[in-house]
């Protein structure tokens, strides 16, 4: 099977599992989205909560787009990487004060809100520091976004954003709050969507909210549709680069934006998962009855989104040549759901090979954690080795 490129000599000296990133991919990428999101009213917030590598964010920063953070360490790390106030962007269904008075001090872009409650306390915070917190309401659109049931966010069922019902009535009650100032409507409806229907559906029920709201004399300067565009993670030889154009062309072409009204993306899937890889050794090759186990030095603590999901991440054995066997590959956590792919076709294995797991530069090493007391997974970039 055709690999990925990677320098595997310079790997064998490290120590496993790390995660490594393409910062040559993450280039193409971004060059790719500045020509597909051209047009001066488009606004790409990259959203932190996919990979926050200092490399990694330093690029994005560099290639101008702004930051969509869920969380006040999210938006301290964001202004850490260069990336300006005015292009971040704040979500979240459960903002602590803290996190809202340092979003305020910082006069971040725009506060996305996600109930009346909240409106309330950024209000009061927002007066007491003698600010005025610019605000999106986010609005739960209800558009099946047809992805695993863990990612999906735009149904009514789903705890994120205010009802398309109330939003009518939630916008006239910003405006009485005058510490507040009503600029954006923001939806997002899941994740590693590959079907750009759930998308042209999302523009069908924005032009018809603002056709509502229209009536009731409502405007906003500024739509955020979210991100969630998916990648392909069987091919991420044949397609390192997701589809940008059919993604951006959905909203150009169904999106019907009033005057002067600018269009925001917060795009974090299809930014960086293609360029990073979670590189483990093989340990063990073990025979059970029916099956050969590759066992590996990466678990689920270092990338869980096969055990969470049932999420399929490619693997190639970086040192092998020999005929193909079939392997669940599998890691050394005390869990049954430590498997990283089972009856996979792979080159034969033996202990000490390196294998890459690929795409796994989304959600991967953000949501490591020391379950096991293991150690956390190191890091590089190709501009480290
Ligand atoms: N905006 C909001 C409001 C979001 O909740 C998310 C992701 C994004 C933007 C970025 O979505 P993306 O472009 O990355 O699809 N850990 C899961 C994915 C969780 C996504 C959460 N929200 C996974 O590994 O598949």
């Amino acid at each position: 099977m055709m690999k990925g490129s990677f320098p595997t000599i310079a790997f064998q000296s490290l120590q496993t599992p790390f995660y490594y990133y393409d910062l040559d991919l993450l280039q193409r990428t971004l060059k790719e989205i500045r020509t597909q999101a051209s047009e001066p009213h488009f606004h790409v917030h990259y959203a932190m909560k996919a990979c926050v590598h200092p490399a990694v964010l330093k690029t994005i920063c560099e290639a101008g787009l702004g930051a969509d953070c869920v969380s006040g360490g999210e938006i301290e790390a964001a202004l850490a990487a260069g990336i300006p106030a005015e292009r971040i962007v704040y979500a979240g269904v459960g903002k602590a004060d803290w996190e809202i008075k340092l979003a305020l001090a910082n006069d971040i872009y725009c506060f996305n809100a996600e109930s009346e409650a909240e409106l309330e306390v950024i209000n009061a915070l927002a007066a007491e520091m003698g600010k005025t917190a610019r605000i999106a309401l986010r609005v739960n659109p209800n558009v099946d976004a047809h992805t695993h049931r863990y990612i999906t966010t735009g149904l009514e069922e789903n705890k994120f954003g205010i009802d398309l019902s109330q939003v009518g009535h939630v916008a006239v009650s910003v405006k009485t709050m005058p510490n507040l100032k009503l600029v954006g409507l923001h939806f997002h409806i899941g994740s590693q969507i590959t079907d750009m229907m759930p998308f042209q559906n999302l523009c069908v029920r924005i032009n018809e909210l603002q056709d509502m709201l229209a009536q009731k004399g409502i405007y906003v300067k500024d739509i955020n549709v979210g991100g969630g565009l998916g990648i392909n993670y069987e091919h991420p030889n044949h397609c390192p680069i997701a589809d940008f154009e059919g993604y951006f062309r959905v909203f150009r072409k169904h999106l019907q934006l009033r005057e002067n009204q600018n269009l925001h993306f917060e795009l974090g899937r299809s930014v960086v998962a293609p360029c990073g890889t979670l590189v483990t050794r093989v340990l063990y090759v073990k025979k059970g009855l029916h099956k050969q186990f590759a066992v590996v030095d990466a678990g689920m603590t270092d990338l869980i989104r096969p055990a969470l999901y049932q999420a399929f991440h490619r693997i190639e054995n970086l040192t092998s040549r020999a005929p193909e066997e079939v392997y669940d590959v599998v890691g050394p956590i005390c869990e049954s759901s430590d498997v990283f792919v089972k009856d996979y076709p792979m080159a034969g294995t033996r202990r000490g090979d390196l294998l890459a797991i690929r795409s796994a530069g989304a959600y991967g090493e953000v949501m490591a954690s020391r379950y096991n007391l293991r150690k956390l997974p190191a890091s590089y970039t190709s501009a480290d080795l």
